[in-house]
């Protein structure tokens, strides 16, 4: 990946459109394309059937990779996941069982505080793998296995090609999982990793939602709060889809798993407040669906992203309703990302802001 913006007006937009690739040159490291199977166990310095418990840190962006990736890894594997920021790993004495598995996260493999939680780990006799995009970083160096995510350089603060490849390394390794333990069968994986094969096509549909999206950024930019919905996988991707756009618009925004909406955020809702629902149509669909409607009945904006399916049988009313194309629902993410990341983006580039550096962020946050 040449290290310009080529035609796009900010490296973030180029670094979004690149992700068709991104996913493309990790399936290939990952998969055997002709036997459809994942092409990792063999090197693990470890079994899965070993391991008890996984624990995974990072930071930032890359820590809701990892709130993904514990759904997939209790679906697919049946195994338990803890889930840290490195900032509070690093401090709270977490109790490691000798040979269970820690996971690190970080596109920069530089973070001060999930360096310091590898370090950590290391003094507990666990084993450690990194999920990390830049090879030669400290990170990658001191794990005792190193996954590589290949985005390819990342410039814009804010991460976007990194997340997606971090998410497509954590599939693959919870397939794996779910194989070695038994807890998945031949045909499973072969099913599951046709899905990830999938994947870069998907988000290259995806992508094709971007005009509509730019114009319901128009409303989004002109909001002083917006919340962001999601159950089961799609509510870690509504914090990230709050991050996002906190992060590059300076608009405040929060993610909640849509099932505490009547826990709390539900007080904000009043007229025209824009909800973002992450909603594809997995077996969780319905009951967002109603926490739409009891956002639609106090007013509030509902942007619904969803699949044709979801768009038939969503009853609330929306303001936008963006339809993303059909596909098994375990790997949504991946492809739900995408609407997510061009939200925060265009709303952004219309409040004017500095989008590849927003104020105060750091691409790489070295110190504590
Ligand atoms: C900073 C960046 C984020 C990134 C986080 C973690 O806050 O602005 O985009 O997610 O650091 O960085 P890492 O390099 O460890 O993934």
């Amino acid at each position: 990946f040449p290290v310009d913006k080529a035609n796009y007006r900010h490296f973030m937009a180029k670094e979004i459109h690149e992700q068709p690739e991104v996913m493309g040159r990790t399936l290939a490291r990952y998969v055997d394309v002709t036997a459809e199977r994942i092409k990792l166990s063999q090197e693990l310095p470890f079994h899965f059937s070993d391991i008890q418990r996984i624990s995974i840190t990072a930071c930032g962006t890359a820590s809701y990779a990892g709130s993904i990736a514990k759904y997939w890894f209790e679906q697919l594997a049946r195994m338990s996941v803890e889930l840290d920021v490195a900032s509070e790993f690093r401090y709270r004495e977490p109790l490691l069982r000798k040979g269970d598995l820690a996971i690190f996260i970080s596109q920069s493999g530089e973070t001060a505080d999930t360096l310091a939680a590898l370090r950590y780990a290391k003094t507990q006799q666990v084993h450690t793998l990194s999920v990390v995009n830049v090879p030669t970083s400290s990170i990658a160096r001191e794990s005792e296995t190193v996954l590589q995510t290949f985005a390819g350089p990342e410039i814009g603060v804010a991460s976007t090609k990194a997340f997606t490849g971090q998410l497509m390394v954590l599939a693959a390794l919870a397939v794996a999982a779910g194989k070695a333990r038994g807890e998945l069968s031949e045909s499973d994986e072969i099913r599951l990793v046709r899905e990830l094969l999938e994947i870069p096509r998907l988000i290259a549909a995806a992508l094709g939602s971007e005009p509509q999206i730019e114009k319901v950024a128009r409303e989004i930019a002109k909001s002083r709060d917006v919340l962001y919905l999601g159950r089961g996988t799609s509510f870690p991707l509504a914090l990230e889809g709050a991050l996002k756009l906190k992060e590059i618009s300076y608009i405040h925004a929060e993610g909640y798993a849509a099932g505490e909406l009547k826990h709390g955020p539900i007080a904000l809702i009043g007229e025209n407040m824009p909800v973002v629902a992450i909603a594809p149509y997995d077996q969780v669909f319905h009951k967002t669906v109603s926490n739409m409607q009891e956002v639609a009945a106090r007013g509030g904006n509902i942007i619904l992203m969803t699949d044709a399916k979801g768009a038939s049988e969503a009853i609330a009313h929306t303001l936008a309703t963006i339809v993303l194309p059909d596909m098994a629902a375990t790997f949504a993410p991946m492809v739900y990302a995408i609407p997510v990341q061009l939200l925060a983006y265009h709303a952004a580039v219309m409040i004017g802001t500095d989008v590849d550096q927003p104020r105060n962020l750091a691409k790489s946050v070295t110190v504590e």
